[in-house]
């Protein structure tokens, strides 16, 4: 479904940035361009970034460990 219109950018787009590593709409916006022209997709966008890092697969905690 697309969520911004002026972009032609769809929920999956977003999703994958976030699988990706992208974790806010700003880190989305510079790797896709969502909401920037007229911006009414901004709240959108936060909302499937927001779902789509709550379906993202925990990470291994020995990498982000630092004191391994
Ligand atoms: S709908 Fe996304 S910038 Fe206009």
């Amino acid at each position: 479904m697309y969520v911004c219109i002026c972009r032609a950018i769809t929920d999956n787009q977003i999703r994958e940035e976030v699988r990706q590593g992208a974790s806010t709409l700003r880190e989305v916006g510079q790797r896709l361009g969502v909401a920037s022209q007229c911006g009414k997709c901004g709240k959108h966008a936060r909302s499937v970034i927001r779902e789509a890092i709550s379906n993202r697969p925990m990470q291994d905690p020995l990498i982000w460990n630092p004191t391994v």
